[in-house]
């Protein structure tokens, strides 16, 4: 079968309802593009479990603040359709901004309390952009199931709840972060990075190993194990702590104590590059 790309919604249900009446469910990798071996695992996993993989690459501009990247976000259109076709994939959507906002279009997904803290603190209506997104993309190609990374733990919560909230019947597959060889997660923003922030951008995911090992010797003092997460960060030339937060893995709420699962998070700029990493610690 070959790659079919499609730029209208009329275009993708004739492609999606061709696929289902051949009996085939459709899995739905929603992406902004400048895709990475990250995009890849999750390309995968949905061609492992549906029969039509349906990829979008739409570089959502409500999802990014005033002051952030849209314009320089990476578009890589070539080298993401060579991704596609090795990796198998069915579909590729790739709407205009025209097509998904056209003139007059009001409505917002917001998805209270889990939007406004972690990232939702420092990208204030990020997860608004982000959740309406989604959902129109759930309605356009209406998938069986749809992957997200657990890099964005936080967006892929907001998905889960909105989900459940809004009766979708999506089952939805959160795969594990795919990382460099020294750590790093994969993320399309690393290509800002100069070689010598790309060295120093290590400290993430050092400083989350390091949460792990404290709670794998059975410290349980939340406040000590972000101290210790934080003074990495600041020993790092070139890093500017945003937040390094322990958290419910559900709730977002802080904890006090590392008890059961507690989601560790952090947000860290290198000049005008922001990077994201988390792990789920198990006290
Ligand atoms: O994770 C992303 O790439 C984006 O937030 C998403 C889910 C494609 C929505 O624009």
């Amino acid at each position: 079968v070959r790659l079919e790309v499609v730029n209208t919604v009329a275009e993708l249900r004739r492609a999606v309802s061709r696929a289902r009446q051949g009996g085939r469910t459709i899995g739905l990798v929603p992406t902004m593009g400048a895709l990475h071996a990250g995009h890849a695992s999750l390309i995968r996993a949905a061609r492992q479990e549906t029969g039509c993989v349906v990829v979008s690459i739409f570089v959502n501009p409500t999802q990014f603040g005033p002051s952030e990247d849209f314009t320089r976000y990476p578009r890589t259109w070539d080298d993401d359709l060579g991704v596609c076709v090795s990796e198998g994939v069915d579909v590729v959507f790739a709407p205009g901004a025209e097509k998904v906002y056209p003139p007059g279009f009001v409505t917002q997904v917001e998805v209270t309390r889990l939007q406004d803290v972690l990232e939702g603190a420092s990208r204030p209506g990020h997860f608004r952009g982000v959740a309406t997104v989604v959902a129109k993309l759930f309605n356009m190609v209406q998938p069986d199931i749809a992957y997200f990374g657990q890099k964005d733990a936080q967006q892929a919560l907001i998905i889960r709840q909105m989900v459940r909230d809004l009766n979708w019947s999506i089952e939805l597959r959160i795969c594990p972060t795919v990382r460099e060889l020294d750590g790093l997660a994969l993320s399309s923003r690393n290509r800002y990075l100069s070689p010598r922030e790309r060295q120093h951008a290590t400290c993430l995911f050092r400083a989350l190993q390091r949460a792990e090992a404290m709670v794998a010797s059975g410290e349980r003092d939340a406040a000590r194990v972000r101290r210790a997460m934080v003074e990495i960060i600041e020993k790092t030339p070139d890093a500017a702590l945003d937040y390094a937060e322990l958290v419910d893995h559900e709730t977002l709420e802080p904890v006090t104590i590392v008890w059961g699962e507690v989601l560790a998070a952090l947000a860290v700029r290198f000049g005008n590059t922001r990077l994201i990493d988390n792990s789920v610690l198990q006290g």
